[in-house]
């Protein structure tokens, strides 16, 4: 039986590079690991279609939401280490490590990074029947409705997540977290006034913004947005610290071959090029990641750095950790 094992294994490890030289033959799916119709969503949309042009194959998006994002990276995890399911993931892979005790993969090294994609600005914003007509206006809200205050987000490990801990950490006042698969369920709630308050991505909520469907007080980055112009940052209403973007990845399983990750890589930069994405991305508030940081090696740094970074913050923060 082992001569028959190895047997096996020494020509699978033969074909190994023969598939990575035709790769790919054949259906790639990116897992996206929160609901359709989110920000996470739309970013996976608008890449793979740019993808597919470049790789010359189908391009799928599979939505695997829940448990913050957590389920979905576990299905990459424990995907055949083959280029065929990669995970398009954010700032999650760097927190995730540090809000979670307990996962049934290992959030760090059952990963091999593909490239950056694009850094997402956040907004701070209320169902549009709120009272707060100002930043300052909604910080007495909150301050004065506490626990009564509805906060949607998708779950512990995700960017609405992180936002609201950290607005409730800097408030000191918590609210009430109401978790969704993602925030495209989130923000179906919110039109419908039956959540208050979200901290979510310009991918997912500039379109609500201009057609005045949801109210917004600020922007999470240093800088206002031309997508948003009107819309304040939070430096400039007072809360300087609440300051997040969302950048996001493209990862496959460990094991998966070089040159697959490499042609992988490719693909992602040929796509960060594509006019349409630009144009998409700009509209949305955000960019892509320039070509030199949509590599493994700039993608690995990045992460290990973020995951440095947040941890002390949510240690702070963690009794917010909804
Ligand atoms: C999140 O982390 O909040 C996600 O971006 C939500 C989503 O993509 O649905």
């Amino acid at each position: 039986m082992i001569r028959r094992t190895l047997l096996v294994a020494a020509l699978s490890a033969l074909a190994a590079p023969a598939q990575a030289q035709t790769y790919p033959t054949r259906i790639v799916t990116i897992v996206v690991p929160f609901a359709a119709g989110g920000p996470t969503d739309a970013v996976a949309r608008l890449i793979s279609e740019a993808m597919a042009k470049d790789l010359g194959q189908t391009v799928v998006v599979e939505n695997a939401g829940g448990a913050g994002g957590t389920i979905g990276a576990d299905r990459v995890a424990k995907a055949r280490p083959d280029g065929y399911t990669i995970l398009l993931h954010h700032i999650g892979m760097a927190t995730i490590p540090t809000l979670y005790r307990r996962l049934p993969y290992d959030p760090v090294n059952a990963f091999a990074p593909i490239g950056l994609v694009t850094p997402v600005p956040m907004t701070v914003i209320a169902r549009k029947d709120h009272p707060a007509a100002s930043f300052t206006d909604l910080i007495a809200w909150i301050r004065a409705t506490k626990e009564n205050v509805n906060l949607g987000n998708a779950g512990l490990g995700a960017a609405s997540q992180l936002c609201g801990t950290l607005l409730q950490y800097l408030l000191q006042t918590p609210m009430t977290a109401v978790p969704f698969r993602g925030t495209g369920p989130a923000m179906t709630e919110l039109l419908g006034g039956r959540i208050d308050l979200m901290c979510d991505q310009t991918t997912n909520t500039t379109e609500q913004i201009r057609a005045g469907a949801v109210k917004v007080y600020a922007v999470t980055v240093p800088e206002r947005l031309a997508a948003l112009p009107d819309v304040p940052t939070t430096a400039e209403v007072g809360m300087p610290d609440l300051a997040v973007t969302i950048w996001h990845g493209l990862y496959a399983p460990r094991n998966t071959p070089e040159a697959v990750i490499a042609r992988l890589s490719r693909a992602l930069q040929a796509a960060l090029k594509d006019e349409k994405v630009i144009g998409r991305f700009a509209e949305l508030g955000t960019m892509p990641e320039p070509a030199e940081r949509a590599t493994p090696e700039a993608h690995r740094a990045h992460w290990m750095a973020e995951i440095a970074k947040w941890r002390p913050v949510l240690q702070a923060a963690n009794q917010y950790a909804d």
